[in-house]
């Protein structure tokens, strides 16, 4: 039913309709995900410094990264890779590492990649950050025996080969790895192969990448759609049992003007604005045509839509090498975040991963590093906010609003979603998308009764292009919210222009 025809627009801008009592579906945190690729200033300078590094570290990982991140409780991390995943052979990084390979990295700046930073460091990692880790495996010029060896190395609790060379460097017990990529983005960077044949050889693959953890079977995710590459889609899920895959991946981004007019990260015009929301929402649409697909083979919907590459990709910061991949990060990545977050939520009985690429220094990053500087960004605080929402119960919520438009371009100006938590505390977040005006919004919370919100928070700042500096890191700031009442079990708030605002509701 649409709510228009029942919900006049008063005095309010926007309303929303939550069903308290009507949660059926978990929000996976995983869908919190992060994505650590070797390129540019992501590995070496964003986490990894090395253990004799003056910057404070923890085994070789820097110490104030580590606390941001454990503050966000980031539940995964995908790595090595990104197109750098299937030229990556794990042996490389292994061992002294004095003796450890020195290669090429083709795909990002060209630049050598020593391997200091190798399986036992990035595993070590998630133990200290207590996330999940989330490795990526070459198939496009690695072998199934490289695969199946490394999967031994990291898992198998025994006597073998691959468990006596993990002993012999250092680490006599398997870490926990459960969820494992069989290749990345196999149509392109990852072999330029059909699905079909990407088909079999993710059958042939994932058949030897064994299952050495009885307490953790290995989730094995096969590569996915590009963007809207439907046949994609269909001809795995034709050519794939489902029980052969836990998920199913699906890479987008968003560029505004299209891949050859990305566009600054900090310059824009209103239109761009506009379009670059317009194209977060895309997402929505996205979801619900891979999912339609995935339903024809799989009506329980036992397999995962893993969104495990998402976010915002401009053009690099002028005078940074354009194979870093560097960009700026403004209160428009925020809302592109709020809003793609928003979208998961709604889309939680199918999509139960997904990765924001990538997460220090690269793309739409959650921290930048600079020497022994960092600072967090304004998607940080989106991801800061809406951790309550992890393992939540997601309400079924409508929105009604009007659009923001500027030239050809519009979209929805409300984004929200609500979810209710083991305590059953329930949490909404909202984002107002316009540029100018204070929206009103009232939320109807039904089949709960409502008797005081809490811990309202806020992010918003003057202009929708302002970012964090090393200089000035709190420009774009969390702040506590207070502009809200609460009137016969309906609550009314008013969100300035431009902001995200996430609350409790007791
Ligand atoms: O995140 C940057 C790159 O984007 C990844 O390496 C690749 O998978 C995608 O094309």
């Amino acid at each position: 039913m649409s709510l228009a025809s029942v919900l006049p627009i008063g005095a309010q801008d926007a309303t929303v309709i939550v069903d308290a009592d009507r949660g059926e579906t978990q929000i996976s945190k995983h869908i919190y995900g992060h994505f650590s690729e070797h390129l540019g200033h992501c590995i070496y300078g964003g986490l990894w410094v090395g253990k004799d590094s003056k910057i404070p570290n923890v085994d070789g990982v820097r110490k104030d990264v580590l606390e941001a991140l454990k503050k966000i409780k980031i539940p995964n991390l995908r790595w090595p890779g990104g197109c750098f995943a299937d030229e990556y052979h794990w042996k490389d990084g292994i061992g002294p590492q004095e003796n450890r390979a020195r290669m090429i990295n083709t795909h990002w700046g060209g630049v050598v990649e020593d391997n200091s930073f190798g399986t036992n460091e990035f595993l070590n990692m998630c133990e200290e950050l207590g996330t999940e880790p989330y490795v990526c495996g070459n198939v496009g010029s690695g072998s199934v025996e490289e695969l199946s060896q490394w999967v031994e190395y990291m898992t198998f609790d025994g006597e073998s080969p691959m468990a006596n060379l993990r002993k012999k460097n250092g680490r006599e017990k398997p870490w926990k790895v459960q969820f494992l990529a069989v290749g990345n983005e196999s149509w392109g960077c990852g072999g330029n192969m059909t699905p079909a044949y990407y088909s079999d050889l993710y059958r042939r693959y994932q058949t030897f990448a064994r299952n050495y953890n009885a307490n953790a079977p290995l989730l094995k995710v096969a590569g996915g759609a590009n963007v809207a590459d439907y046949n994609w889609t269909e001809t795995v899920m034709r050519n794939v049992p489902t029980n052969l895959m836990w998920g199913l991946s699906l890479h987008y981004y968003v560029h505004p003007g299209g891949w050859n007019h990305k566009g600054s990260a900090t310059k824009f015009s209103e239109e761009q604005y506009v379009q670059t929301m317009e194209k977060a929402y895309y997402m929505d649409e996205l979801i619900t045509r891979h999912d339609a697909i995935m339903t024809k083979y799989d009506p329980n919907k036992k397999v995962a839509l893993v969104v495990d590459e998402w976010g915002s990709w401009y053009d690099v910061e002028p005078g940074t090498n354009p194979g870093f991949l560097f960009q700026q990060n403004t209160m428009r990545d925020a809302l592109i975040a709020a809003v793609t977050l928003n979208i998961f939520h709604k889309h939680a009985d199918r999509v139960r991963m997904a990765n924001l690429a990538q997460i220090v220094n690269v793309l739409q990053a959650v921290i930048f590093t600079d020497g022994d500087k960092m600072l967090l960004t304004p998607t940080y605080h989106i991801f800061d906010m809406y951790k309550v929402h992890q393992d939540a119960t997601l309400l079924p919520s409508s929105t009604r609003c009007e659009k923001i438009s500027r030239g050809k371009f519009s979209a929805d100006r409300i984004s929200s979603s609500a979810s209710k938590d083991a305590n059953g505390v329930i949490h909404v977040s909202l984002a107002n998308l316009d540029l100018e005006k204070v929206a009103t919004v009232n939320i109807d919370i039904r089949g709960q009764k409502v008797k005081t919100i809490a811990d309202a928070q806020v992010l918003t700042s003057k202009n929708i292009a302002d970012y964090n500096t090393f200089e000035n890191p709190d420009i774009v700031d969390l702040g506590e919210f207070k502009d809200f009442k609460l009137k016969d079990g309906v609550i009314t708030i008013k969100m300035p222009a431009k902001s995200v605002v996430t609350f409790a509701v007791k």
